[in-house]
């Protein structure tokens, strides 16, 4: 979810000082060429190729060209275009044969692909689904430590976890105690079913608590991912061998205790995430914060490389807690999270979602395999964008961790609903005090007539819609009287009700939030700000899909502004929002998150299997 420079033709800062403005001027000329070029053809690609989605065509081309001025100065505007171009040169990977797929398998990971690549790639196409080889770089990212340890020793941890989706010669059953607990085993086993019939023997070890639990010291992670970079070959083909092993090993020894490591309960998750940080990362040596009484700041002047001149670029980046270290300050995972049970050891564990500086392997979220209503918003995606209120909503409980009396302040969704509180904005402004969550972002860096005219407030008056249903509060019986005069709890609204705005943000709450997909799939526009990676990062493009947001939530009014105060800014949002929703519906359905789970087992099976470094895919060539 980066944009590397070879995509961004028109970095500025390269230019000489002299020569600004005439170079300015050719710039835009050509940036308008280039961009009207690539509207043209795609446009006739999709009027000749597609039955015709006459509101998206209208919105494209009208923001494309009423838009894309020379005026066009906004760093949000320069973003977009590049989001565009960098999407469209992504697309041009496309794999649409089985030799071209393998093909650019073998050259992005430098090893055959596993076996049983055929079947998998079969699927994709009767599926429609669009391959490109780098939407799956989460599962290699994830699993590279794990050729370190020993085969057999995965497929035994594998084996004897708690709860865990086993598959027996075709077959999938989830196994495990899940009573009274929520039904995610039975979720992931019935989506692990679909594609059984075409997997190796393999077990899926799940994680079942919402927090994400494996945190590797960077040194030690280091020196796993040497061993599988000495792995990593294009076996000669007399050498390749086709059929994984099996588990008769791991099954011949019956019932097995699971394999707990030694799970830490009472440490400080900062301490333990600082240490999965390179040794020169900034967080690295920066312990936790010690007066959590005290409100929560960013750094003076922050200015990060993830950001193009204030608005997020780099969306990784944004969500990086190493190059952030006042994160430890801004996000309930830090601050106390409600449950704790982390190992410093590498186990074999899946699940939905993990910071990037957690190891487990990431799956798609099991929420996301519900048809219930209450994240995806059911088969509604709203009305029309002409329909929709020019407002901003949002519900949902004070999670996050364990908010008291004296954390609160330090948390994301405390620092969300405050700041689009009209109320507390406007009394700010009047006071020039600070709120108790958030400083007012600095005028210097993000300077619009709202801001400077101190109108947030009385903007937001009008245009926000934000509460908490619950608020959560520890001890319970405290009555909340610590949060009372800053929050007050509010009727929820059902999702559908929510797609009649045009702009949703979306928290974290004690880990990632389940309402991510919905919300890319309805034709409002997500505004997301995370800490937690998930399965589908690597085909999201942030302004393209979605609007990023900083985790400090310094750029929240700015962008809001942008989408809100002209012509312009409506049709940015909307062509996003809409861009969103139909590349969702191409690349998140539930196939797609079959395929990606179904690709992880393939290569998962081969790292348990004593074969491993000879198990290939080569009937392509
Ligand atoms: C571009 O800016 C100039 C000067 O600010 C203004 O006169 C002109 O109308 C603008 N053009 C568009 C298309 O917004
Ligand atoms: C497969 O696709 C590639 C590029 O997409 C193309 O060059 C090649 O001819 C195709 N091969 C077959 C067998 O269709
Ligand atoms: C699934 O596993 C359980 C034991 O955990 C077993 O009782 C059950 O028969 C299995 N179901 C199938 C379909 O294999
Ligand atoms: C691999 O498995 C297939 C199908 O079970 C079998 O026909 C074939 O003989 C096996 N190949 C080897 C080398 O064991
Ligand atoms: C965090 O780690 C530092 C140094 O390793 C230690 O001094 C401190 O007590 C730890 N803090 C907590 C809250 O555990
Ligand atoms: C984006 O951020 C990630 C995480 O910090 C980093 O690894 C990556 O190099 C960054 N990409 C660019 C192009 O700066
Ligand atoms: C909470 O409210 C109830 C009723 O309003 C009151 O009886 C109780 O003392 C309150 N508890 C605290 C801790 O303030
Ligand atoms: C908004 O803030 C005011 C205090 O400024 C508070 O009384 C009110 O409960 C807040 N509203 C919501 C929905 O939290």
């Amino acid at each position: 979810m980066l944009i590397p420079n070879r995509f961004r033709p028109w970095l500025l800062s390269r230019l000489p000082e002299g020569n600004l403005h005439a170079s300015l001027r050719w710039q835009a000329v050509l940036r308008y060429a280039v961009i009207a070029f690539i509207f043209s053809v795609t446009l006739s690609t999709i009027l000749l190729f597609r039955r015709p989605e006459r509101s998206f065509i209208d919105t494209r081309t009208k923001f494309f060209q009423n838009s894309w001025h020379r005026n066009a100065t906004h760093p949000i505007d320069r973003l977009i275009g590049d989001a565009y171009a960098y999407h469209k040169a992504l697309l041009d990977h496309r794999s649409l044969n089985l030799s071209s797929a393998a093909d650019q398998y073998r050259k992005r990971r430098q090893r055959h692909p596993p076996p049983g690549f055929d079947a998998w790639f079969d699927y994709a196409v009767a599926h429609d689904a669009i391959v490109v080889e780098s939407f799956f770089d989460r599962i290699y990212a994830d699993l590279a430590p794990y050729w370190a340890l020993e085969p057999l020793t995965i497929a035994e941890r594998a084996s004897s976890w708690h709860h865990v989706v086993r598959v027996r010669n075709g077959v999938a059953n989830g196994t495990g105690n899940t009573e009274g607990m929520v039904p995610w085993l039975q979720l992931w086993t019935a989506l692990v079913a679909e594609a059984a019939p075409y997997l190796p023997d393999v077990d899926m070890p799940i994680n079942y608590m919402d927090e994400s639990r494996l945190l590797v010291p960077w040194e030690q992670i280091e020196e796993y991912v040497q061993v599988e970079r000495s792995y990593r070959s294009l076996v000669p083909f007399d050498k390749v061998m086709t059929n994984y092993t099996g588990l008769a090993k791991v099954d011949s020894k019956g019932e097995v205790r699971p394999y707990d490591p030694h799970w830490l309960i009472e440490a400080n998750y900062w301490n333990l995430t600082r240490v999965t940080c390179a040794p020169d990362a900034p967080s690295r040596n920066v312990g936790p914060i010690e007066d959590l009484v005290m409100p929560p700041s960013v750094p003076e002047g922050w200015n990060p490389d993830y950001q193009y001149r204030g608005y997020v670029r780099n969306f990784t980046g944004s969500m990086d807690p190493c190059i952030q270290p006042h994160l430890r300050g801004m996000h309930g995972t830090f601050i106390e999270p409600v449950s704790l049970s982390t190992s410093k050891e590498l186990i074999p564990l899946f699940g939905g979602s993990k910071l990037l500086t957690n190891n487990e392997i990431l799956i798609p979220g099991a929420m996301y395999l519900t048809d219930d209503p209450f994240y995806s918003g059911g088969d509604s995606h709203g009305p029309p964008w002409s329909q929709k209120k020019t407002g901003v909503v949002w519900r949902g409980v004070a999670s996050g961790g364990r908010n008291k009396k004296e954390n609160w302040m330090h948390f994301q969704r405390h620092r969300l609903v405050e700041m689009l509180n009209g109320t507390t904005v406007s009394e700010v402004e009047r006071t020039r005090s600070r709120a108790m969550t958030f400083e007012m972002p600095p005028l210097a860096k993000y300077d619009f007539p709202r801001r400077r005219e101190g109108k947030i407030g009385e903007w937001l008056q009008e245009f926000a819609d934000v509460g908490f249903v619950n608020l959560l509060c520890f001890p319970a019986d405290s009555n909340c009287t610590y949060v009372r005069p800053y929050f007050s709890e509010v009727e929820s609204v059902p999702m559908v009700e929510q797609y009649k705005y045009k702009f949703m943000p979306d928290a974290d709450g004690n880990s990632f939030s389940a309402r991510f997909r919905g919300l890319l799939s309805s034709t409002s526009l997500p505004l997301k700000s995370t800490i937690y990676a998930e399965w589908h990062d690597d085909r999201l493009i942030p302004w393209l899909h979605f609007a990023p947001l900083d985790n400090t939530l310094q750029d929240l009014y700015a962008v809001l502004d942008y989408f809100t105060r002209d012509r312009r800014g409506d049709d940015a949002a909307r062509f996003i929002a809409e861009e969103g929703a139909s590349w969702g519906a191409k690349v998140l359905r539930r196939e797609d998150m079959l395929l990606y789970v179904w690709r992880l087992l393939l290569e998962f099976a081969r790292i348990c299997d004593e074969n491993r470094k000879w198990l290939g895919y080569i009937d392509d060539l």
